[in-house]
């Protein structure tokens, strides 16, 4: 396997609109950013990963962009933007920017001209077609609720947009358009980011004909998601990306490719085809949810999890590059979802990101994360700012749905509770701005905040600095192979790391009982050594001994 830094890099996500205001009107901003970078590298991270900070009427906070070459007026200016580059750099971080290409804002130049006529120069950037039997063009659902087309009156035809109205699919059948993409990322990649996390980038290529998904009972819409994730000539346009631009730099890539799997995966980032390096897959954080989609919740059985990050780790082995995340600004908070955030929050917290870090990929630490932030439950839907969360609670009202049953899937999985802001300090708004917040904060920042776990060296800050060290003295944790052991134990995710005669086996127990950990005898072994755990003593050895409540260890073997 061929060594990179980007694989043996740690990545930190910022969302800046809930990152740091530095001047007081409640949205974070770049500025505020340039103000934690010591903190960051305290933490010990590679690569910072910026959600997007492009000019856009935020109706998808920034992942609708109506213009891909300026900043967001609430973020700052292109000034703040390249300080923001040059002072990451001087810490020796690196830099990568989100790419939304599958669509783009709907006040984009582009699409303000698409809609003047059908014979615009524009027009074919995006995707038009005429209604059928007096409706729709197809019966193809947005992810964020009601039909994926909208009706434009002026020009009397629909245009697609998978996401939100204010959202229109790019149309990327038309080389003109693709010309364009690839001209952007070479005007960023000239500044000097150091690579792109791609946003739905498996989306981009649609079935030709653009046909109805098979209906389902009691639905007017219906996903159709076979008919656009991983689509037709998403290979093709991939690799006609990459040899375009980034392969004339050294820069890292990470495709956000919801309904991915490992096969598919493969041929992704298979270094030899030259597409991405990684991807970010979305099959272990949608063992919660029934059939009927994300709302539809479901217990998480450790047994799945077990099986499918274990599937992804063998998957890739040889070929490919996994991504390790667990939370991000879409998905619920890891402790709240995966651990315990109540009485064994620090406990589960560290648990968790043991069991993560010491993976092989590139681990994700999304901002909050390493302070152990927890969901929000807030009271009134009023509260609520994303607009998924608010789409889908009309939509369910309208239905009839009580308005108990929906909160109750809003407060396990709605995108809101990894966006409220970040706790800096136990201050007035924690710290995160001196105005009002754009959305309101978690109460517990009096207790979980940045200044707490950097005053206490038993902090959960100070464990993921401990695992990023030993990834960086460690080859095995990078490169080496995996292994499931204890595959039917009902409470252990245990796994062991193999590189040349080393190895590392970590243990992690996912609940609050207290099982005994066994190591399995064809483990031979002359030394051992403990590398780090969540609880300071250590009874038994790494042959057997009982854990506590979400007790972790990770020992080095030789
Ligand atoms: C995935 C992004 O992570 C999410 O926040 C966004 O809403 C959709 N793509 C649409 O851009």
């Amino acid at each position: 396997m061929k060594k990179t830094w980007w694989k043996e890099s740690v990545v930190y996500q910022i969302y800046p609109r809930s990152f740091a205001d530095s001047n007081g009107d409640g949205i974070g901003d770049l500025q505020g950013i340039i103000s934690k970078l010591d903190y960051l590298k305290k933490l010990g991270i590679d690569v910072i990963w910026l959600s997007p900070v492009y000019k856009s009427p935020n109706d998808d906070n920034g992942y609708d962009i109506s213009d891909y070459q300026d900043i967001m007026d609430e973020f700052g200016a292109m000034q703040d933007w390249e300080e923001l580059l040059s002072e990451v750099h001087k810490r020796d971080m690196k830099l990568i920017m989100d790419l939304v290409v599958n669509h783009s804002s709907d006040e984009h130049q582009w699409f303000v001209e698409a809609k003047k006529s059908r014979d615009n120069r524009y027009r074919d950037y995006y995707i038009w077609r005429p209604g059928k039997n007096g409706g729709e063009p197809n019966n193809w659902q947005s992810a964020f609720s009601g039909s994926a087309w909208e009706y434009d009156e002026n020009t009397d035809e629909y245009y697609l947009h998978l996401f939100s109205k204010k959202q229109p699919d790019l149309n990327w059948e038309n080389p003109t358009l693709r010309e364009e993409v690839y001209k952007m990322m070479n005007w960023w990649l000239d500044k000097g980011i150091d690579g792109f996390r791609m946003d739905v980038i498996n989306f981009i290529s649609k079935v030709d004909g653009l046909p109805d998904a098979p209906a389902e009972e009691g639905k007017k819409y219906v996903s159709g998601h076979e008919y656009f994730m991983n689509g037709p000539r998403i290979h093709e346009f991939l690799q006609e990306m990459h040899q375009k631009t980034t392969a004339n730099y050294d820069v890292m890539t990470v495709g956000e490719m919801p309904g991915v799997n490992h096969e598919q995966a493969k041929l992704y980032t298979d270094e030899e085809r030259k597409e991405v390096n990684m991807v970010f897959q979305f099959e272990h954080v949608d063992l919660d949810s029934g059939p009927d989609g994300k709302w539809d919740l479901r217990p998480l059985k450790l047994a799945d999890l077990k099986e499918n990050l274990s599937s992804w780790q063998k998957g890739l082995e040889h070929v490919g590059w996994n991504s390790l995340y667990m939370n991000n600004h879409d998905q619920p908070r890891m402790v709240s979802r995966f651990g315990n955030d109540k009485e064994y929050r620090v406990e589960s917290a560290k648990m968790l990101a043991t069991l993560l870090h010491m993976m092989k990929g590139t681990p994700y630490i999304y901002q909050g994360e390493e302070m152990g932030m927890t969901n929000i439950r807030f009271e009134n839907i009023e509260q609520y700012k994303d607009i998924e969360t608010l789409n889908m609670y009309k939509e369910k009202r309208e239905q009839g749905v009580p308005h108990d049953k929906i909160m109750e899937a809003i407060y396990v999985k709605g995108r809101d509770n990894a966006r409220t802001p970040v706790q800096w300090d136990d201050s007035e708004h924690a710290g995160f701005t001196t105005g009002t917040p754009w959305i309101d904060l978690n109460p517990n920042y009096k207790e979980i905040n940045a200044k707490a776990v950097v005053e206490d060296e038993n902090s959960i800050f100070y464990y993921y600095h401990k695992l990023i060290q030993l990834r960086k003295q460690h080859e095995i944790i990078v490169y080496g192979g995996y292994d499931l052991i204890l595959e039917d134990n009902e409470d252990i995710f245990a796994y062991v790391r193999t590189l040349g005669n080393e190895k590392v086996v970590v243990v992690c127990n996912f609940y609050g009982n207290e099982p005994t950990f066994e190591l399995p005898n064809d483990i031979q072994f002359s030394e051992s050594e403990l590398l780090i755990s969540n609880y300071g003593d250590e009874e038994g050895t790494v042959k057997q001994f009982t854990l506590k409540p979400y007790e972790t260890r990770a020992y080095l073997l030789k």
